[in-house]
């Protein structure tokens, strides 16, 4: 295969400025390290043939925890400076005599296909060329703390990176100007006398420096959780002969049981309903037919595990859970909060997100005349759009 365009990702720095203990490019943005992100821009471009990685040779656990099931090639040790970095780099891909090769911070995890497209195009036609931004602020120099002039801002832009040359140049001006220390390679593309050319960059491509950039980052792949469901859920269940009733996983003395397939928590079961609801996952009969005997006697903290479960494999959140038990007897003021700590447990969900009621029906009805128990449950889940 002929090995045309070759993206060298930089990832050698210690990240000084984030002052963490792991270096930046290894760390987690949205589940997904930011090298990761970096590499996966390129796996995704056609055009880019090999991705090569440079890392500091104390960081090759974390290189294999990042990168290490993409099949990429060995990573390549960098330098003390970035620029010495890039000069490990160039020399290690010369053995594929490259065309082309796009130098990309690790740090920038949110580089775009459009962004990417562009530069090989510009490469192409040009031989240099980097994605730029256009100044908004007045730009100022200063002296001892004071304003010593004002730059003309038309003729400022913020160098980004990839950064795509020609293999040949780009390497024959690093290695003349090894021993110096710029912190782009366009600087010296231009000390060499290239010609590099701008195309617009994109605000989402910034490096990751400080912490502030790394909350943007997280920030950004946060998704938004705007389809808001509420789910309802009622359940009853008759008194029979027994000395105990089960409710919201708690166990209550009482002169009477619930009568049910499995433990007859109404509660929970109420719960488990209303979760369904919110997802329109049919209720708790269809997940656990009352006729199969597997279900007999069971723990009702699998029926809202489950439900949970499908929730989490939509990628929703439940916000908040409230339930109302409808009874004479037992009283479940003594209970509440023990039903409480134990139903945040089975969600995984913040106690306080978790409301407990009860009231009699004034001797009205089934429940007032002691025949059962109900419970009517709703709960609010947020899912992403
Ligand atoms: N880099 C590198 N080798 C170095 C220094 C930096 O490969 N000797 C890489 C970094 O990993 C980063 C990119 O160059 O992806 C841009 O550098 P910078 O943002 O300065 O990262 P760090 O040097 O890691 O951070 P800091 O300057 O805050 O220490
Ligand atoms: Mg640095």
């Amino acid at each position: 295969m002929i090995i045309k365009n070759i993206a060298l990702i930089l990832a050698a720095g210690r990240g000084h400025r984030l002052s963490k203990k792991t270096p930046k490019q290894y760390l987690d943005v949205g589940g997904i390290t930011i090298l990761r992100r970096a590499v996966n821009v390129f796996l995704e471009n056609p055009t880019i043939d090999l991705i090569q990685v440079i890392i500091h040779p104390d960081d090759r656990d974390l290189y294999e925890a990042a990168v290490g099931d993409l099949g990429l090639p060995e990573p390549v040790h960098g330098g003390k400076t970035r620029q010495n970095s890039v000069l490990n780099g160039l020399e290690a891909i010369g053995i594929h005599f490259p065309e082309y090769v796009y130098i990309h911070d690790a740090a920038r995890p949110f580089l775009d296909q459009k962004t990417l497209n562009s530069l090989i195009y510009e490469v192409e036609k040009s031989g240099a060329a980097i994605p730029a931004l256009r100044i908004k602020d007045t730009i100022k120099c200063i002296n001892k703390e004071t304003i010593d002039s004002t730059l003309d801002r038309d003729y400022l832009y913020r160098a980004q990176t990839p950064q795509a040359f020609r293999y040949k140049a780009i390497f024959m001006a690093h290695r003349r100007f090894e021993n110096s220390n710029f912190t782009d390679d366009s600087a010296i593309a231009e000390k060499a006398g290239l010609k590099v050319r701008i195309i617009e960059g994109l605000e989402n491509n910034f490096k990751i420096t400080t912490k502030d950039d790394l909350n943007k980052a997280t920030k950004m792949t946060k998704k938004d959780y705007t389809d808001v469901r509420i789910g309802y859920g009622l359940d009853v269940h008759a008194f029979d002969k027994g000395d105990h009733v089960i409710l919201g996983g708690i166990k209550i003395p009482h002169t009477r049981a619930l009568k049910g397939h499995s433990d007859a928590d109404v509660v929970i079961h109420a719960i488990t309903d209303a979760v369904l609801g919110a997802i329109a996952a049919g209720d708790i009969g269809d997940h656990f037919p009352p006729s199969d005997p597997k279900w007999k006697n069971v723990n009702s903290d699998i029926f809202l595990k489950h439900a949970v479960k499908l929730v989490a494999e939509k990628k929703g959140i439940i916000n908040f859970v409230d339930v109302t038990i409808v009874c004479e007897n037992p009283k479940i003021g003594p209970h509440r909060d023990s039903m409480r700590s134990n139903i945040s447990k089975i969600i995984n969900l913040d106690v306080e997100r978790v409301s407990v009621k009860a009231t009699t029906t004034e001797k009205l009805g089934f429940t007032g005349k002691g025949q059962g128990i109900m419970a009517h449950a709703i709960t609010t889940i947020k899912l992403p759009e």
